[in-house]
């Protein structure tokens, strides 16, 4: 592949969007074609899917239906999306990807870190990102800095323990990837933050 792949991690409330754009008008004014998108969702169909998932009716969804169905919608975003752009040479920036799914299905929801990355590596056909960004927050801070923005979807409306073994789920992740994750105190202010994601960002442009 001619093009980045980059994405962004952390726990609901990380901050991932704003240094997301900030990235984005950063690479744009140093010349390269930046695309943005996010999971589940990214195409008409895999955002059908990212309603299905979220939409609070769904409550008795189970966690198997849950972890296929962010599979089947990244399926979708990486056939129809990602990897066309990333054929053309384009700069891809993903708000989040299969380390979501690894963290809160096969950590948080318990089924098994191996048996969400075996899926995940047959639904995206093997593509791992260049390099991720894992904003690390703790999971009282980051749900309360969700819910002073908006109304919770069903995955940031479960308990807070929930959200602990998702923070611990990340830990357990960066340790296993260090190649790949680079693992961010996004307790830290703005600016701070995004000079680290630059300096990072050295290695893989
Ligand atoms: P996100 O779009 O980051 O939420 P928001 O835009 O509101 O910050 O992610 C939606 C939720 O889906 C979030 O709680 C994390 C969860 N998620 C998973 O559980 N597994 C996954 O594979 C992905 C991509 C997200």
């Amino acid at each position: 592949m001619k093009g980045r792949f980059i994405t962004i991690e952390g726990p609901d409330g990380s901050g991932k969007t704003t240094q997301i754009n900030l990235l984005k008008d950063y690479l744009e004014k140093e010349g390269y074609h930046v695309h943005l998108t996010r999971e589940p969702g990214g195409t008409v169909i895999s955002e059908k899917i990212r309603n299905l998932i979220l939409s609070p009716e769904n409550h008795d969804m189970c966690n198997m239906t849950e972890a296929l169905l962010y599979a089947a919608s990244r399926a979708q975003h990486v056939e129809q999306k990602i990897k066309p752009l990333l054929e053309q040479g384009e700069v891809v920036i993903c708000d989040r990807f299969v380390d979501s799914s690894v963290v809160y299905q096969g950590v948080a929801r318990n089924l098994g870190i191996d048996n969400i990355e075996a899926i995940n590596s047959f639904a995206t056909a093997g593509l791992v990102p260049d390099i991720t960004f894992l904003l690390y927050i703790d999971a009282e801070e980051g749900i309360k800095r969700k819910s002073e923005q908006q109304t919770l979807d069903r995955l940031e409306g479960e308990k807070i323990e929930f959200h602990q073994t998702v923070c611990d789920g990340y830990k357990i992740l960066a340790k296993k990837h260090a190649d790949r994750i680079q693992f961010i105190d996004a307790s830290k202010n703005i600016e701070d933050i995004h000079k680290e994601v630059l300096k990072l960002l050295e290695t893989v442009l």
